[in-house]
């Protein structure tokens, strides 16, 4: 059966199921956020993301949350998790899309570290699915490619989520895009305050790696107020304790002024599958 049929279908049986006493809320075992997330009971494949219910009354967060459904539905036909239904004419707007069973990746770096061959892949699967995103009409950018937003599926298949933070650079909008994405993961660029590109998200992967590789956060500091700074003026990168074979590729990848960092995910994934 392809992935079509397979949407139709639940599509079909998902419909009026879809009501709040039949979902489980999940969002207490994740970061909080605008959004509340929910298991619908019986319905083992299914994911419900909604606005928080104080936020709905709040026109700019929305707005984003229905740009995020908007950019779901356009990534329909790409290797990316299938939206099942959404509903956004209504108070509190929602969509409905695939359960991955797995665990995300916030909770295997606090779990201890990942094996560089683990990290490797990784990367590799999120520079696939980046190089993809990117190419399409449009050239989407994620924006908010940090460890809770990709999960590890338990067959070792790598999910990028939440396009939450998305845009494409048309619709680039200052007002609605400084104040998003974790602060640890943003690029020089997006804590400057600069137009973004596709290149920031791939420091924000490289920003990955290195946590992968190191066990550490490459921006450190403990407070959010704290972390602005440094996200916009990194310090030198230290490489002890990383295999030498992958220092090349870190400082690239990582390269602040970005004309020296790697121009496309595709070329990133080629200098990767190099090494
Ligand atoms: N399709 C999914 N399958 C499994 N877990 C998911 C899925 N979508 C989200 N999650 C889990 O819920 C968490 C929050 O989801 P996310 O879409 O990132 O919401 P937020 O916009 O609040 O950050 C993720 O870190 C992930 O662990
Ligand atoms: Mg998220």
């Amino acid at each position: 059966m392809d992935r079509k049929n397979t949407n139709t279908i639940c599509q079909e049986q998902a419909l009026g199921h879809l009501k709040y006493s039949g979902l489980v809320d999940i969002s207490p075992f994740f970061n909080g956020s605008i959004c509340q997330l929910f298991l619908v009971k019986g319905r083992k494949s299914l994911i419900v993301k909604s606005l928080k219910p104080e936020y709905c009354n709040i026109p700019a967060l929305k707005s984003r949350f229905i740009s995020e459904v908007e950019i779901l539905q356009s990534l329909q036909t790409s290797n990316t998790l299938a939206l099942i239904k959404s509903r956004v004419d209504i108070k509190r707007p929602y969509f409905a899309y695939e359960y991955i069973k797995g665990t995300n990746l916030d909770k295997i770096l606090k779990a201890g570290t990942v094996s560089l061959s683990q990290s490797v892949d990784i990367i590799r699967q999120l520079l696939t699915i980046l190089s993809n995103l990117h190419d399409r009409d449009g050239r989407l950018i994620h924006s908010d490619i940090s460890p809770d937003n990709i999960i590890l599926s338990k067959q070792g298949q790598v999910y990028l989520i939440d396009f939450g933070c998305a845009c494409i650079p048309q619709q680039y909008n200052d007002a609605a895009h400084t104040w998003i994405g974790k602060h640890a993961y943003l690029s020089p660029e997006q804590a400057q305050g600069l137009q973004w590109t596709q290149q920031s998200d791939l420091y924000q992967v490289g920003l990955l790696f290195y946590e992968m590789l190191t066990g550490m956060r490459r921006n450190n500091a403990n407070t959010t107020r704290d972390m602005l700074p440094l996200a916009a003026n990194p310090p030198a990168l230290e490489l002890r304790g990383i295999d030498c074979h992958y220092h090349e590729f870190i400082n690239r990848i990582l390269s602040v002024d970005i004309n020296k960092r790697y121009q496309t995910a595709h070329q990133a994934l080629l200098e990767l599958n190099n090494i």
